[in-house]
């Protein structure tokens, strides 16, 4: 019984210091989170959904944005101002990230 005892407690101080790890390990994450504007994330949050994550998906009629041809100041317009079915994101986003997710869409199926 005494065998049990301490196994059962060394279980619990292992259980307890393994949480506590994770904890330290989350606070850890979130305070090295890039702060500067990432055009894959805008890209993610606003875009993908019609466009895809290779740009390919086409909903709506979407064009292949790997196939575009836009330079970076039409796309840059183009995001602005909205076409079609693609809604204008100048409200939506800062002229600072629909220039970083302009940028991301030239880099898209290009690697
Ligand atoms: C509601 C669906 C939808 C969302 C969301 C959307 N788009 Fe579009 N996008 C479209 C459609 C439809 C077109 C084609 C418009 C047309 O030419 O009539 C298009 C066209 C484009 C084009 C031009 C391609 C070309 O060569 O003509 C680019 C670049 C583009 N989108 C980027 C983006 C970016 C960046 C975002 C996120 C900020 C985004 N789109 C969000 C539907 C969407």
């Amino acid at each position: 019984m005494q065998k049990y005892i301490g196994l059962l407690f060394s279980i619990v101080v292992i259980l307890v210091s393994a949480c506590g790890g994770n904890e330290n390990a989350n606070s850890r994450a979130s305070d090295s989170e890039p702060k500067e504007i990432s055009g894959y994330q805008i890209y993610k949050t606003h875009c993908r959904q019609c466009h895809g994550v290779d740009g390919r998906m086409g909903l709506n009629g979407a064009k292949p944005i790997p196939d575009s041809e836009l330079s970076l100041e039409e796309r840059i317009l183009h995001i602005s101002n909205g076409k079609g079915a693609m809604q204008p994101y100048k409200g939506l986003l800062s002229e600072e990230k629909i220039k970083a997710v302009a940028e991301y869409t030239m880099t898209l199926g290009k690697e």
